[in-house]
């Protein structure tokens, strides 16, 4: 330790990216906890989950062959799939895809050569989405960070976010990456939270706040830069219930179709 007067101001703080791999390496632990135990119980948060939040999304739970501790996985903010129309032979990516159940949902409507990819930071999560979808050849699970993914150049037809690109410390990063893996004139669409109001400093919790999609949830505005600025055509940003200074939203965008 240097004696206080020949520290300067980076000894006192983190620089941004070590501040990024802790809020990361906190969200890992925060759902592999979530894979043990279900949305109960895993932080001082008190959060919905379950087949309940699942309906109230809008989700027709039962069309799908799972039992009631998979559904308990769930911890989605919206219904990605609500405003869009898959292809039955696309290349969907479920980003942050946790238990699958949106990667799920989109299989049943899709036929082969069409697969959905599920990447997902927490291996624990992945271990249960694959042992939960074994009858469906058409989902593959794979373990990566959003800001970097292990995937080829234009190949994907639709990115679906669900309560996980808030997750993402480094949001302009994961829109290059997400912009790189579209086709051109493919799809992102992400339900999460945005922020509508003015949101206090968070003194307390910060990373659970983190963990919890509140601290990274962005406004229409700053959609509507990155938007602008990361190559998509077109979008629009559709607001569902609104909570205090926080709205659950949908984001509907395309890549441009020219190179
Ligand atoms: C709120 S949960 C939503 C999970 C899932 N989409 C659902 O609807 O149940 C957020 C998910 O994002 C994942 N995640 C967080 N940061 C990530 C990152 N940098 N890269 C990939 N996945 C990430 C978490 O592991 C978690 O599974």
């Amino acid at each position: 330790m240097l004696p206080r007067h020949e520290m300067k101001d980076e000894d006192y703080y983190m620089t941004e990216e070590q501040s990024s791999r802790k809020i990361k390496a906190y969200i890992r632990e925060l759902y592999a906890k979530l894979a043990a135990h279900g949305t109960s119980n895993i932080s001082s948060v008190s959060i919905d989950g379950g087949q309940e939040l699942a309906r109230a999304l809008g989700y027709d739970t039962s069309v799908l062959p799972i039992p009631e501790r998979a559904w308990r996985l769930f911890a989605g903010c919206g219904n990605p799939l609500e405003e869009i129309r898959l292809g039955p032979h696309w290349t969907v990516l479920d980003l942050g895809c946790g238990v699958g159940i949106d990667s799920q949902m989109a299989a049943l409507v899709m036929q082969p050569p069409g697969r959905v990819i599920g990447v997902d930071i927490t291996r624990e999560l992945l271990y249960q989405a694959k042992e939960y979808s074994c009858s469906n050849p058409l989902c593959h699970w794979v373990t990566g960070d959003g800001e970097q993914l292990p995937l080829r150049s234009e190949c994907i037809d639709l990115v679906m976010a669900n309560g996980s690109f808030n997750l993402l410390p480094h949001k302009e990063q994961a829109l290059t990456e997400i912009n790189r893996v579209l086709k051109p004139g493919g799809y992102l669409s992400v339900a999460d939270l945005i922020a509508v109001g003015e949101i206090e400093p968070i003194v307390e919790g910060f990373e659970e706040a983190w963990g919890w999609c509140v601290a990274g949830a962005l406004s229409a505005s700053d959609y509507d830069l990155l938007m602008k600025s990361k190559g998509f055509s077109w979008w629009k940003l559709k607001e569902k219930s609104s909570y205090g200074p926080l709205a659950a939203a949908h984001l509907l965008a395309r890549k441009s179709s020219r190179h």
